[in-house]
């Protein structure tokens, strides 16, 4: 396994994509579109040079993660002589489906076809292919670079083969892989979402404001953001996907999405991506400012 095919150059596509080259392998990142693939290598470039000046990589690691990384906009390109393909396209069934059903006719016989999604079946993807003993889930977390676990999700069908390979490939990139099997929200959205919808609950029911339920679990539970400064951060919009996914997964009210976020993301309110969410963001500040919609 030395080439991977990149599917997606969003926030997800380039951190995979980074993590990938920083470890030796060719990368081609692929996106629909142009602008697309210039902005993320800029994000690239600039991650990269964070881990510099941390001390953590060095300056000649740097280069040579970017000379291992080609992007294109040609999907048969990218996918021609990949043994692996990482999919992290939008979180959306038909586009799935569509670009596993095409990288399936364009890919070497024996690649690994593997998908990021926080939460589409994976039983259900393989199902598009001609090869579902070769398709598995590999669940990064943001951000990519930081976050040592991958969830790997075994379809159906998937081979104990692909498995072993997937688990070897993720400790060479220095992550911890955990299997897991295709679920409803897997084991890492199964039980972070409903997390995340009981936070957003409480403060729809004036348990308590946004800034004070972030810090009983930063402070009591040891998590590094609070849950609302995490649905931000994630996005409201993907948040919202991904409790509808487990509502109708498993037909139990108990995943039932939290009306204030069904607003919020109808209005637009979609967290970091969108400027605001429980939070407000002012590009260039690091400052945690609580929506106007929820200060006192
Ligand atoms: N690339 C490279 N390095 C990065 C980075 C990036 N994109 N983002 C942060 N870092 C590095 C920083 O350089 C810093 O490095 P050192 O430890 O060497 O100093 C370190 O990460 C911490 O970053 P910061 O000091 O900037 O900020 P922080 O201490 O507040 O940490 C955070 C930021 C890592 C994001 C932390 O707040 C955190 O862990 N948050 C929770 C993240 C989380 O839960 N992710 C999972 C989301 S769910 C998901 O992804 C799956 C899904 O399906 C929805």
């Amino acid at each position: 396994m030395k080439n991977i095919t990149v599917i997606g150059s969003g926030t997800m596509g380039n951190g995979i994509a980074h993590v990938f080259a920083l470890n030796n392998y060719k990368v081609h990142l692929f996106d629909i579109s142009t602008d697309a693939l210039a902005k993320a290598m800029v994000v690239i470039e600039k991650n990269l040079d964070r881990q510099v000046e941390k001390g953590s990589i060095t300056a000649e690691q740097k280069t040579s993660t970017l000379q291992n990384i080609t992007s294109s906009a040609s999907l048969e390109s990218a996918a021609k002589d990949a043994d692996l393909v990482v999919e992290a396209a939008t979180e959306n069934s038909a586009i799935k489906l569509e670009l596993f059903k095409n990288l399936d006719a364009l890919c070497n016989p024996g690649a690994i076809l593997a998908s990021n999604t926080s939460s589409i079946s994976i039983t259900k993807i393989a199902a598009a292919t001609k090869r579902p003993a070769q398709v598995i889930g590999m669940h990064f977390m943001n951000p990519v670079p930081v976050m040592k676990l991958i969830e790997v999700i075994r379809g159906y069908a998937t081979s104990d083969e692909t498995t072993k390979t997937i688990f070897e490939i993720s400790k060479a990139l220095g992550k911890n892989p955990v299997e897991v099997n295709d679920y409803p929200g897997f084991v890492a959205n199964r039980i972070l979402m409903p997390m995340i919808n009981e936070a957003i609950i409480s403060l729809h029911e004036g348990v308590a404001g946004v800034e004070e339920i972030d810090t009983v679990m930063k402070l009591g539970m040891a998590h590094p953001m609070g849950p609302l400064q995490l649905a931000d951060f994630i996005g409201l919009d993907v948040c919202l996907f991904i409790m509808n996914v487990l509502y109708e997964g498993f037909g139990n009210s108990k995943y039932a999405p939290c009306p204030l976020l069904k607003n919020m993301v109808t209005a637009g309110y979609l967290g970091v991506k969108s400027g605001e969410g429980f939070y407000k963001y002012t590009k260039g500040s690091k400052d945690l400012v609580v929506s106007g919609m929820f200060s006192k």
